[in-house]
């Protein structure tokens, strides 16, 4: 039966860069979760009739929060939901069946990289028709409508089985529930040679692949070592787990670091990759050697012929602001077009639409391609592994003779965490105001030469958006400054430095970005303002 239940407000329900995200502790607050949802709901004007794609990456209330997204929809009049068994489905999955199922929407139950828990984080990523997270201008919409909601609609009824494959109805919704792995890998075989990487890993090539306890387990065991044959066991950390077993799954070299220390080991095998939490992010690495995400967007663009579904040719390629340089001097010699964006997914997608990219990438170990909207753990993978299979190469080599074609890219990204939000944003302003009387002066060595916010005006619906503030020297280097829009715990200030060397490939990346990350803190007056005499993390 259908309720219409009264509720008050709550004030703090904006989304970030990749929909709302809190603590749990938040979410579980009496109707948290469904004040949102039903402003999500109202703010598109309502789902009647719409179908839904549905899932999460597992963690700590996904399963509440699921049953609870099931009913409202179903009062809310929807037509259809299409949900991931056990309510499971990782970002670039769900991107595939809403795209494959022209669905209207998508909700994906996730916090992404954060932890999990219920000292964790919990999120919600809407995805409009495109597959891709929705537009600043409609999270602005939804945000208005939290803060005036007054009743929600759900239903007094029993949890639905999402453990049965197949169809079911409650209220007059239709409810399929479907194996989230098929439609992914299907995508996936069409994309890479799966017949060259089975041949791989009848090799001794030896191979692991780091779930990091959290939605990409599954997807994994079926796909390496199922269906291409990589030894059984070569998925680590394979079961999802509520509090993805204590990690914190964003896979960089601080929360992957017992991948590392493998890598770094004398039992290392010749690959590694990871995801995070729900499988859009990856990290790559080879024997004792790391590839810094900036690098490997422009390695995988560098090396598109390799592969069946972009031999024929690709279009434009695209960096968030604060992602290296490194892929536009592959644009330049392949000549296609280097579109540089704001932070956070979306702002890809209108370039993927209008076929004026194929692949793009963030520095936040996010790469993917036109397949579909989202960022792509294992996509990023079969890619590497698909390079390998056809060149025989590892992957040390692989990057190596990337640089002797292009020159190197030193990259590192600074966190300063947990900063007061009015510390932080008065920190910007000023910055922003000083940016101007930094040009032509040289700190530590470094002259700059120009500096200025970064302002994007999307090419497609012209909408112009500021995001973080740059700084760019005479030697090559640059520094990009921005605040972060996925915390959950006061405001993160991250500052990317980058700087270019044509011949020297074997510098130590932070011992080559110290001297500009001092010139980082002097420009921002960070010691000051924070009391951080150094960054609390560097990835
Ligand atoms: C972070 C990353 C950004 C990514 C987002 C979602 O956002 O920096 O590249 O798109 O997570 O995964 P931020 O916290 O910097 O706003
Ligand atoms: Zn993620």
């Amino acid at each position: 039966m259908i309720k219409t239940v009264s509720t008050t407000p709550y004030q703090d329900q904006k989304m970030g860069t990749a929909g709302i995200r809190k603590k749990v502790k938040t979410v579980i607050q009496e109707n948290y979760l469904e004040n949102f949802v039903q402003s999500l709901f109202d703010a598109i004007g309502g789902v009647k009739g719409q179908t839904f794609v549905l899932g999460g990456d597992g963690r700590y209330y996904n399963d509440i929060a699921i049953q609870k997204i099931i009913k409202m929809s179903a009062a809310n009049g929807m037509k259809k939901l299409i949900i991931g068994q056990n309510g499971m489905l990782s970002t670039p999955a769900s991107s595939r069946v809403l795209l494959k199922n022209h669905a209207d929407g998508g909700l994906t139950l996730s916090a992404s990289h954060n932890p999990g828990g219920i000292n964790g984080d919990f999120g919600i990523k809407y995805a409009t028709a495109n597959g891709g997270q929705c537009s600043s201008a409609i999270s602005a919409k939804i945000y208005e409508r939290t803060k005036e909601i007054s009743s929600y609609q759900t239903l007094d009824a029993k949890d639905v089985d999402l453990s049965k494959l197949g169809v079911q109805h409650l209220e007059g919704m239709e409810i399929e529930v479907i194996d989230p792995i098929k439609d992914y890998l299907l995508m996936m075989e069409e994309i890479f040679d799966f017949e060259a990487i089975k041949k791989l890993f009848k090799t001794n090539f030896s191979f692991v692949f780091d779930a990091m306890n959290a939605v990409t387990g599954p997807y994994g065991v079926k796909i390496f070592e199922e269906v291409l044959g990589a030894k059984k066991g070569s998925v680590h950390q394979a079961k999802p787990l509520p509090d993805f077993g204590g990690l914190h799954p964003d896979p960089n070299l601080v929360y992957a670091k017992h991948l590392v220390d493998l890598m770094w080991s004398d039992n290392a095998p010749d690959f590694a990759g990871a995801n995070d939490g729900d499988g859009d992010r990856n990290m790559i690495l080879g024997k004792k050697f790391f590839v810094s995400p900036s690098d490997s967007l422009a390695i995988l663009t560098d090396n598109y012929a390799q592969i069946p579904a972009y031999k024929k040719g690709i279009y434009g390629v695209a960096k968030s602001a604060a992602t290296s340089t490194a892929v536009c001097r592959v644009a330049k010699a392949l000549n296609i077009a280097c579109y540089e964006v704001p932070t956070g997914w979306k702002n890809f997608c209108n370039l993927m639409d209008s076929n004026r990219i194929t692949f793009c990438g963030e520095e936040s170990f996010g790469t993917s391609s036109s397949h579909i909207r989202e960022k792509d753990g294992i996509w990023a993978i079969l890619f590497w592994l698909n390079i390998i299979a056809n060149t025989g190469k590892s992957v040390e080599q692989i990057t190596r003779d990337f640089w002797a074609k292009y020159g190197r890219t030193y990259y590192l990204r600074f966190d300063f965490d947990g900063i007061d939000t009015s510390v932080a944003d008065q920190l910007m302003k000023d910055l922003e105001a000083n940016l101007k009387s930094f040009e032509g002066n040289t700190y530590e060595g470094h002259r700059v030469t120009d500096a200025h916010p970064f302002v994007y005006t999307d090419p497609v619906d012209g909408q112009t958006t500021q995001n973080g503030l740059l700084v760019y020297f005479e030697d090559g280097a640059r520094i990009c400054y921005r605040l972060s829009g996925t915390g959950t715990n006061g405001a993160t200030l991250r500052v990317y430095i980058e700087s270019y060397d044509p011949s020297n490939f074997d510098k130590d990346a932070k011992q080559e970005l110290s001297g500009l990350l001092k010139v980082a803190m002097i420009l921002a007056d960070i010691e000051k303002r924070t009391g951080k005499n150094k960054p609390d993390l560097t990835t």
